[in-house]
This record gives C-alpha cells, sequence and structure tokens, in this order.
C-alpha cells in the first residue's frame, strides 16, 4: 500500500467501526492514512486510533474525493446511500450492511472462505460482507462440507445486544440498572425487555414471512456463499436476542452427506484456520462467548452425536460479532482490495 493512500473509516463511533479502527493499528496502517466518518450527529467528537485520536469527519459524497479504500461499518439505509458515493469518487467499498447482501451485482465475500472473489472481474469496484453468525455458521460447515458434504445446517444463535450496535449495548445497561432497582424498563431498540430474558425476534419480519429478516439474511448469505464453491446446502434457523453484552453463541445442527465417526468430525474441523476447537468436557473446556474476545478464530466444541441418526451432528460455537464476525471481515476484504488499487 503506497504511502499516500487513504482508507475512510465510515461509522467509527459505533461497535464494529471501532473495532475496524483498531484492526487496521494493529497491522501497523499509519494514522495519516486513516480517515473516520460518521454522521452529523458525530460533529465535534474523536476516535482513538492506538496513541493518536482521529477527528470524526462527516460522511459527505465531496468528503470521499481522494480516498482509496471505504470501509462502511453503517447501518443499511445509511450504506444505500453512501456506497454509490463512494465508488462515483473512485474509491474501492467494502459494506458491513445488509443493503447489498441480496443484490447479485454486489459479489459477497467471506475472507477466508471465499477469498479469492477479491481478485476476480467485478461489476463496480464493492463487495459486501456476511452477518456474523453467517460468518460463524459457514466456517464451522466448511470443513464438514469438505470431509462429508453437507445438506443442511440448523442453527439457533443467541445473539448479544451489540448486535444492536452502541444503542443495543445502552438499552441493555439501562434495564438491568432499572430491573436491579425494582423499575420495569420501557424497550426502545428491542421489541420487548431483553434484560433478563430472551427474544425470539432479532430485526423485523420479513413482509409476509414468520422468518425475521435476521434469520431470512442467513439462508440468503449461505446460499450465496456456498454457490461460489458449487454447492447448495440450506442454513436456516432461529435468531434469539439474550441479555449478554459482546459475543454469540450458537447450536448447529448440521446434516452430513455421509455420516462419520465424531473423532473424525472433530478432526475435520481442527484442519480449518478459521476454527479454534475446545472439546474437552470433563474439564469442562468448551466455546463461551465470553473466551472469544476479540479472537479472530470462531470457536467450535460440544460435538455429538446419537447413534440412532449419526448423520446429524450437533455443535456448539462462539464467536465475537463485531471482530471476527464483522470489523475483521471489513479490514481484511479491504486490504486485499487495496493490492488492486496499486
Ligand atoms: N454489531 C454487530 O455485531 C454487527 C455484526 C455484523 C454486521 N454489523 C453491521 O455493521 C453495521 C454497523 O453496526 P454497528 O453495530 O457498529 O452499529 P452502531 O454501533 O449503531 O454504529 C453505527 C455507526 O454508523 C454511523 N452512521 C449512522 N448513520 C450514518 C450516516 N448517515 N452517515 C455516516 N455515518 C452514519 C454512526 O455514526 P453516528 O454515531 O455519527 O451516527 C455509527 O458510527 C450495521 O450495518 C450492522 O448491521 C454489525
Amino acid at each position: 500500500m503506497k504511502d499516500d493512500f487513504k482508507i475512510a473509516v465510515v461509522g467509527a463511533t459505533g461497535v464494529v467501526g471501532r473495532e475496524v479502527l483498531a484492526a487496521l493499528h494493529a497491522r501497523d496502517v499509519p494514522a495519516e492514512q486513516v480517515h473516520a466518518f460518521g454522521s452529523e450527529r458525530s460533529k465535534g467528537l474523536s476516535v482513538e486510533y492506538g496513541e493518536d485520536s482521529l477527528d470524526v469527519e462527516r460522511a459527505v459524497p465531496e468528503a470521499f474525493r481522494g480516498m482509496g479504500l471505504v470501509l462502511l461499518a453503517t447501518p443499511a439505509e445509511a450504506s444505500r446511500t453512501l456506497a454509490p458515493a463512494a465508488q462515483a469518487a473512485g474509491a474501492w467499498v467494502v459494506d458491513v450492511s445488509s443493503a447489498f447482501r441480496g443484490d447479485g451485482n454486489v459479489p459477497l465475500v467471506l475472507p477466508g472462505f471465499n477469498t479469492e472473489l477479491l481478485g476476480a472481474t467485478m461489476k463496480g469496484r464493492m463487495v459486501c460482507l456476511p452477518s456474523a453468525v453467517t460468518t460463524a455458521s459457514v466456517h464451522v460447515v466448511e470443513p464438514l462440507r469438505r470431509a462429508f458434504g453437507v445438506v443442511r445446517a440448523q442453527v439457533t444463535a443467541m445473539m448479544s445486544v451489540s448486535s444492536a450496535g452502541v444503542r443495543g449495548v445502552a438499552e441493555l445497561e439501562k434495564q438491568t440498572a432499572d430491573l436491579m432497582s425494582g423499575r420495569e424498563p420501557d424497550p426502545s431498540v428491542f421489541p420487548h425487555r431483553v434484560g433478563f430474558n430472551l427474544v425470539p425476534q432479532v430485526g423485523g419480519f420479513m413482509v409476509g414471512s414468520p422468518w425475521t429478516e435476521e434469520e431470512g439474511g442467513w439462508t440468503l448469505e449461505a446460499a450465496r456463499l456456498f454457490a461460489t464453491v458449487g454447492d447448495a446446502l440450506v442454513l436456516a434457523g432461529t435468531a434469539v436476542q439474550v441479555p449478554s453484552f459482546y459475543g454469540h453463541g450458537l447450536t448447529l445442527n448440521v446434516q452430513l452427506k455421509k455420516a462419520g465417526p465424531v473423532e473424525q468430525v472433530r478432526a475435520a474441523l481442527k484442519t480449518s484456520p478459521a476454527l479454534k476447537v475446545l472439546d474437552t468436557p470433563g474439564e469442562r473446556i468448551y466455546p463461551m462467548p465470553m473466551l472469544v474476545t476479540s479472537d479472530p478464530t470462531v470457536h467450535v466444541g460440544r460435538v455429538r452425536a446419537f447413534p440412532q441418526a449419526p448423520e446429524w451432528v450437533t455443535l456448539f460455537a462462539a464467536v465475537d460479532n463485531a471482530t471476527r464476525g464483522a470489523a475483521l471481515n471489513l479490514v481484511e476484504a479491504g486490504l486485499k482490495l487495496a493490492e488492486r488499487a496499486v
């Protein structure tokens, strides 16, 4: 990357944006090459960049002039207008929102899975990324697909409130304090109280459908991702909002095409650099969201199968939704695209 190559981090004050800055800094990208952007709300704020701090600039179309790479860690509505503006300014663009995941003209890339798409010919200079749950699920399923073939994977995702950004985190903080003081909180970000509760709804319901947008997204994204490796397996499941702050837990039931002994399933998982296998239940070693903070791998364990249905394998996984599930995908994809810009 040339010294004058500039990277815009849009949404720099958010849950994901802050982790994007940390990941760029960890890769020794100098502060002078990084610009932090937010909306009108962040006027006058600055954000940490290692020892330095960056002023948050307002993300207006003309601000992207001179940027080589624009990383969008913004809500879908904002990405829909900011992405074309960044493209028009001549930048490469990576978007982590749901805005373009269903758009066949925008490659859907999961670094470490179909990374090669980043070097392929593309219509615009832009790619989008899957959600945190799809990221974790695909990384778990892929080594099993390679070793045994997979028909479908059923997931129940226990999603921390940071999946709803800084407002989600603030809402659980307030609800917890209210409940500890005997006050019934008024939900605003989530459809029901999430404090000391579980809510089987993440995002709105798709029009005329019993599936939420979050759940529908997993099925669509997994179909697009596995199509890039010539497969058509189905990922579907239930999204549950849980009263924890960071890190998601996932139960996966994976139907193999050809059953194999559990030891072979575990061995297949160990071949993936995207995974860390934690599976010594007798010593109480298994994945938990609290162990996965800032870990670039997805943790997986509790591998089991019934003798009566050996083709169905049950596992538990944990992922840091803000880093592995979003920010690291943005930075890894973005820096790969930056190689094309020089
Ligand atoms: N959180 C996760 O676990 C996760 C995982 C995967 C993908 N994602 C996706 O990542 C994106 C960001 O999520 P988040 O959790 O980081 O949300 P967040 O904490 O609410 O942060 C949103 C960021 O976007 C900025 N923003 C909002 N509207 C803007 C606009 N019109 N122009 C410029 N900046 C704008 C906000 O800046 P201001 O404060 O200045 O408005 C803030 O910095 C979302 O699309 C989300 O779906 C999130």
